[in-house]
């Protein structure tokens, strides 16, 4: 029961009449329902949510994916149509007031820290983890958010999405709290068919040695091109072409690449799902690598089990990867003092930032009409240390700009001329934010 989660029973009943609330908006309302969700894999998880969920429901939806919400985006989407209910999915809360100054008809499921403590703002409603006392970071994830509204009409089916979801959103290791509840609810509805130990290069069912030089949790510089994998695999006496390694096989890898990564980076639980594409890491990597290459829909599609756009996606997982492990190839981060820096290209910063993280935060910058879009991440380790990349992004808005996000990943918006300022102060801020001693901060 949900009610195990949520701590108390106070809360638990605000909870309660915050999703009951949402529930019968949804029933009553007649006409146009407008979904707007985020372009990654979080994003579009919750997306194929809500759409099976509405379609179900016999109500007339149109689905949109935006990289982020912004004043632009909220006007356009008045103007376009006729007062339908709009439904912000892992975005809007950050947003609410703007919102309901403009007497939008609206629910926001999002899970990113609310810029105003309410479950009712006028005409919207918004179901957010940290108005109960959930960690929005680590706890549940939007789609999780979205599944919570979707299990009160018992489509327990949807739960392998929210699973995807808070996986896409690095929020596995291990599930806690509200993910674990739902990863519960899967198993026990046989949604989820198992939870396996294993190689994380048996989730692709892609030869073996694409699937090695592909991966980028874990990336393993020495092999990510297919001369050194094929070689690797050849003197281990594996066929490269097996898309399944296992006993023996699987052993001789293991010991292989021990002296590149820790084992438990190669050594995972698999998550095994009731769809198409078994693994629902695959999928979570299917999603964001659509989204990022700017062919949402087609993620939607592959959600949505249709055999081409499972094709497409499969392929774009590939011609992702590609990119991010031929720019890895060539890049060379510049230093300040705290902050590590570089410029590459639209879809694919974030996850490289990711990838450079070493003893400071690397932020990843790429130019857009006018403005530098950047992604910042961290680890836990610095984030345990003091580091706050949310605020320090959030200092864009002094630069005409605007940032937010995670302690451990956030993202700005700045006007081209203020770039080098803009990245000093983050140095200074997290300089400033790394000095504190003696603190243990959680992922947040
Ligand atoms: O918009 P949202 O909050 O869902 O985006 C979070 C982003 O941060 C995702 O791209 C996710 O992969 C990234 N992330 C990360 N490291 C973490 C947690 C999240 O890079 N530990
Ligand atoms: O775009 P990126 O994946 O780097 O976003 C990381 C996190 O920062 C996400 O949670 C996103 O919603 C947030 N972000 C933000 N404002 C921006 C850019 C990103 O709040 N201008």
């Amino acid at each position: 029961m949900v009610a195990t989660v949520l701590k108390d029973k106070g809360t638990y009943e605000r909870y309660r009449k915050t999703v009951n609330e949402i529930v019968e908006k949804i029933k009553n309302h007649q006409g146009l329902i407008r979904v707007i969700t985020h372009y990654d894999a979080d994003g579009l998880a919750s997306g194929a949510i809500l759409i099976k969920m509405l379609y179900r429901l016999n109500k007339d939806f149109h689905l949109s994916i935006v990289e982020h919400l912004n004043e632009k985006t909220i006007n356009r989407l008045q103007k376009e149509s006729n007062n339908p209910l709009y439904i912000f999915c892992d975005m809007g809360s950050a947003y609410i007031d703007r919102i309901a100054e403009r007497g939008m008809n609206a629910i926001i499921l999002d899970h990113h820290p609310p810029k105003l403590r309410y479950t009712k703002v006028e005409e919207v409603h918004q179901l957010n983890p940290h108005l109960f006392n959930l960690n929005g970071a680590r706890e549940i994830s939007a789609s999780g958010v979205c599944y919570l509204v979707a299990r009160e009409y018992k489509f327990y089916d949807l739960s392998i999405f929210a699973i995807v979801g808070a996986i896409g959103d690095m929020q596995h290791e291990p599930f806690i709290g509200m993910n674990k509840f739902i990863v519960n609810e899967a198993r026990e509805y046989r949604y989820l068919r198992s939870i396996v130990k294993d190689i994380v290069y048996n989730a692709y069912d892609l030869p073996i040695w694409q699937s090695i030089m592909y991966c980028t949790r874990p990336y393993i510089k020495e092999l990510s091109d297919r001369e050194s994998v094929i070689n690797l695999l050849k003197e281990l006496g594996i066929d490269p072409n097996k898309t399944y390694l296992e006993g023996e096989e699987r052993d001789k890898l293991i010991s292989a690449l021990k002296r590149y990564v820790d084992e438990s980076q190669i050594l995972v639980d698999r998550y095994i799902i009731n769809h198409k594409i078994e693994d629902a890491f695959y999928l979570s990597e299917i999603l964001n690598a659509c989204g990022k290459m700017g062919i949402g829909s087609v993620g939607i599609g592959a959600a949505l089990e249709d055999e081409e756009c499972i094709r497409i996606g499969r392929e774009t997982y590939i011609k992702y990867k590609s990119e991010i492990i031929e720019q890895l190839r060539n890049i060379e981060t510049q230093k300040l003092n705290n902050i590590e820096y570089f410029f590459g290209k639209k879809g694919t910063i974030g996850h490289m930032a990711s990838l450079l993280v070493r003893d400071k935060p690397v932020i990843g910058i790429y130019e857009e009409e006018g403005y530098y879009k950047i992604s910042a991440r961290g680890n836990k380790l610095l984030v345990e240390k003091g580091l706050d990349l949310s605020k320090a992004m959030g200092v864009a808005s002094q630069f005409g700009g605007s940032g937010g996000g995670h302690n451990i990943a956030a993202g700005a918006r700045i006007p081209k001329i203020y770039l080098s300022a803009f990245l000093q102060k983050v140095d200074e801020i997290v300089g400033e934010q790394l000095k504190k001693e003696g603190i243990k901060n959680p992922i947040s």
